[in-house]
């Protein structure tokens, strides 16, 4: 599965298949492109998994008119077997946009095997160098990237081995109680059978609470799309108010539930220390070494 991986950068292994691709593959280059990935939102890192381990990596940015290819590369044991052009498919489909990128002599040939049409040009640096593009295919485009779909037996199960490696357990810690998120209602982005997001839910006390929700698939629309079938479905079940809960470290999380209307309920401080009384895997910093501790909740009328 294509996925997002920038949290394994640093994985030794992760990083063996990062140096056949950077432009300095040597343990200081491959450690530069990692902080490079890992302190900017720009850059996409995502890699194909196989029962858990990355065969390749895909480094790239998504532009308006583009999704610009920065690094490709397949484990040493795991080339020639389709895993390059499974990671290029998966970029076309799921963006549906061209595909471009700048190489080498000695990797061109990894592009024209593809169907990319190339441009030589001459790079002061480097010398000959190479633009690649891919056209996306006809008939690609927003509607045939993704669907929302209700969550079934079959989806709950993709969407549990996601979540499970994502947040550790198959039980959530919200609002000071474990949930069993196997039993909760919910939608997922699926595309092809492979789940691209999901979002999951409980309705109580009067109102509709987002008890998880995660893209495998950042910044093409997936989280929006969810949380606009969250709120037809509450409101044609009669409930007007949705409630999401965040910790103090997300924040992308703020922004983007401010960006889509949400308000700050309440703020509670401390949260996370009682919650870890729960669930001791809720780990103690988060996202940019933030420390985890204080749990805010937005709040949206339907
Ligand atoms: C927070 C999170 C769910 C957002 O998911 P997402 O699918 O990337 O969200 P979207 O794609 O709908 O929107 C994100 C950005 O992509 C951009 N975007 C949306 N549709 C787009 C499209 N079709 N093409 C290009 N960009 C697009 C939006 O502008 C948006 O940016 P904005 O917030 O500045 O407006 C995701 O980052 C995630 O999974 N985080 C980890 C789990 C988590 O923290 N969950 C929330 C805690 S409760």
């Amino acid at each position: 599965m294509f996925q997002d991986i920038k949290l394994r950068i640093t994985e030794p292994e992760v990083g063996v298949i990062v140096s056949y691709a950077a432009l300095d593959g040597s343990p200081e280059g491959v450690a530069k492109e990692a902080s490079m990935y890992l302190s900017s939102d720009k850059l996409n890192f995502y890699g194909w998994v196989e029962d858990g381990g990355v065969v390749g990596i895909c480094g790239f940015e998504v532009h308006a008119d583009k999704v610009e290819i920065h690094l490709i590369s397949v484990a040493e044991d795991r080339q020639k077997q389709g895993v390059g052009g499974a990671m290029v498919t998966a970029l076309q489909r799921i963006y549906a946009l061209p595909l471009e990128a700048e190489t080498v002599e000695e990797a061109v040939g990894f592009y024209i095997k593809r169907g990319f049409v190339t441009t030589a040009f001459q790079d002061p640096e480097w010398g000959v160098k190479y633009t690649c593009v891919l056209e996306p295919k006809a008939g690609a485009g927003e509607g045939s990237r993704y669907e929302i779909s209700q969550v079934d037996t079959l989806i709950s199960e993709k969407i549990q081995s996601i979540l499970v490696e994502t947040w550790g357990s198959h039980y959530l810690a919200v609002n000071g109680k474990l949930w069993d998120s196997r039993t909760m209602p919910g939608f997922a982005a699926v595309w092809e059978g492979t789940v691209l997001g999901y979002l999951l839910y409980e309705y109580h006390s009067g109102v509709c609470e987002i008890m998880v929700l995660e893209s495998v698939v950042q910044n093409i629309g997936i989280a929006s799309a969810l949380i606009e079938q969250l709120k037809q479905t509450s409101k044609s079940k009669g409930v007007n108010r949705i409630i999401v809960q965040t910790s103090n470290d997300n924040t992308h999380a703020f922004r983007f539930y401010q960006r889509r209307g949400f308000t700050i309920r309440e703020v509670r401080l401390g949260a996370l220390d009682a919650a870890r009384q729960l669930k001791p895997s809720i780990p103690l910093t988060g996202e940019e070494g933030i420390p985890l501790r204080d749990e805010i909740e937005f709040e949206i009328e339907v």
